[in-house]
């Protein structure tokens, strides 16, 4: 169903990020986008329990292991953003301009966040708007990003960390 090229270099990006914020909890990873399940496999490998939400359950096909819940709502659910809020890694793999999303959870600074991304900016779009992660970004108060291009296309995987903010 999924190019196993393309789930190896995101597996890869979220490996390389997880060593680098190796000390971020790992209890709950929210996936909010799970699709066929590929990054659902990953992360319940990683995580104390993984949340995995659908909005088209029947894609997860798989005997899911014991630590993945499903869910099955819209991303812009209000059960989502409030999990969202407590959960510090938080996988939001989809096509689509949800890159406005993914700011939004980064604001929620009550925890660390460390949100994966696919660009998800529609061709049509880069080339008449111009439009690109940097844009996206631009004057965007965020700690670290990364991100590359897909080796087999023009959608760009990376992810985006923002550290918690301490109120003195
Ligand atoms: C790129 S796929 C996810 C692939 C998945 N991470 C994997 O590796 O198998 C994006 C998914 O987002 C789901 N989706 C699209 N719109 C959604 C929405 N409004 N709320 C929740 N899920 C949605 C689609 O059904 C699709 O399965």
């Amino acid at each position: 169903m999924y190019d196993v090229n393309k789930n190896r270099q995101k597996w890869r990006i979220r490996h390389n990020a997880l060593s680098k914020y190796s000390y971020l909890s790992k209890d709950k990873i929210l996936e909010v986008f799970a699709g066929w399940g590929n990054m659902t496999k990953y992360w319940s490998q990683i995580a104390g329990q993984v949340i995995s939400n659908e909005k088209d359950l029947s894609k997860l096909g798989f005997v899911l292991p014991e630590n993945v819940k499903t869910l099955n709502l819209d991303y812009r659910d209000n059960h989502i953003i409030e999990l969202c809020k407590n959960i510090e890694i938080i996988d939001c793999d989809a096509f689509g301009l949800i890159m406005d999303y993914v700011k939004e959870l980064c604001e929620m600074s009550n925890t660390n966040k460390l949100i994966f991304f696919t660009d998800g900016i529609k061709k049509r779009s880069k080339v008449l708007k111009k439009i690109n992660i940097e844009k996206y970004f631009n004057n965007y108060n965020y700690d670290d990003i990364y991100y590359e291009q897909c080796t087999m296309g023009n959608v760009f995987y990376g992810y985006i960390f923002k550290r918690k903010i301490y109120e003195l």
